[in-house]
């Protein structure tokens, strides 16, 4: 990752923040301006995997939502594979929060969807979303609807649709955020040998810092709002990862201890003080 530089476009990263401002204008016309990002700068060069941490209300979700081309920052450059996103951006995987399922297709039709709307061709799309499908172990549930299916697989299902997409850059929303404890960690582990397959970049918002450190090349840590970048860590332990032992690793209590002193500071309002 590259940080803190002079504002440039190299074609070679995949994507950028330079010095980004998002103020939203609430409805109503005496009501203040509310600044969620302030000089945000940040660049990813292809299949790194970065992952972004901060108190809730930080900006963590509009980062992406910019990169999305889903809104306009006030202030700076969103630049990705070399330029300015303009509209809403195609060429970028996004998996939102909600797993977002088409509740009126099957799960394979599901998985179909984004290659779909690329219009790959019918055979080939499906070929494409079973090899997807089997690596998740989810082979079997095909013809299933979203609401037969459990949360852990939904959420399995969300992550393969935009996986077989096959995007350069892949945002990813707390994707495993209401999934119970062992539940996560068995698609942290499924995640990355996706991920390795490829290996998309990936902006990845979490709020476990776990999570954050078995996943990540980089993790950014941010303020409280107006959310600003606090500090970028190198995660340095080796790759493939061994997420169920994760804390057993040299460097991982340093990294953890690091990092949630940073993000403590901001949820109990001591870090506004520096
Ligand atoms: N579309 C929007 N309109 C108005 N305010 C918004 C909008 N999106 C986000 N915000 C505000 O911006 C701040 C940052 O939001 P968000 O990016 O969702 O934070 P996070 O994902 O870190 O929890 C919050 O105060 C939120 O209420
Ligand atoms: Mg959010």
């Amino acid at each position: 990752m590259t940080e803190g530089l002079t504002p440039g476009r190299d074609p070679g990263e995949a994507l950028r923040l330079d010095a980004v401002y998002k103020a939203f204008v609430p409805r109503g016309r005496k009501a203040e301006p509310l600044l969620a990002l302030e000089d945000v700068t940040f660049a990813a060069r292809p299949g790194e995997f970065i992952s972004l941490v901060g108190p809730s209300g930080c900006g963590k979700s509009t980062v992406l939502n910019l990169l999305a081309g889903l809104m306009r920052p006030s202030a700076g450059h969103v630049i990705h594979a070399g330029r300015e996103v303009h509209g809403v951006n195609t060429e970028i995987g996004y998996i939102t929060q909600d797993d977002n399922l088409l509740p009126w297709r099957s799960m394979l039709r599901n998985v179909e969807y984004g290659l779909e709307l690329r219009g790959v061709p019918r055979a080939q799309r499906r070929d494409r979303a079973r090899e997807f499908i089997e690596l998740v172990g989810l082979a079997g549930f095909e013809d299933h609807y979203p609401h037969e299916l459990s949360g852990g697989m939904r959420k399995r299902a969300g992550i393969v649709r935009t996986l077989a997409y096959e995007s350069g850059v892949v945002l990813m929303d707390e994707p495993f955020g209401p999934l119970d404890a062992q539940t996560r960690v068995i698609l942290q582990d499924e995640l990355l040998k996706l991920w390795d397959r490829r290996r998309p970049t990936v902006l990845f918002v979490t709020h476990d810092l776990v999570e954050a450190i078995a996943l990540s090349d980089h993790i950014l840590t941010f303020s409280g709002r107006p959310g600003r970048i606090k500090r970028a860590y190198q995660v340095n332990l080796p790759r493939p990862r061994d997420v169920f032992h994760i804390h057993e690793q040299a460097g991982f209590k340093e990294l953890y201890d690091a990092l949630w002193d940073d993000i403590r500071a901001e949820i109990t309002g001591a870090g506004h003080a520096a």
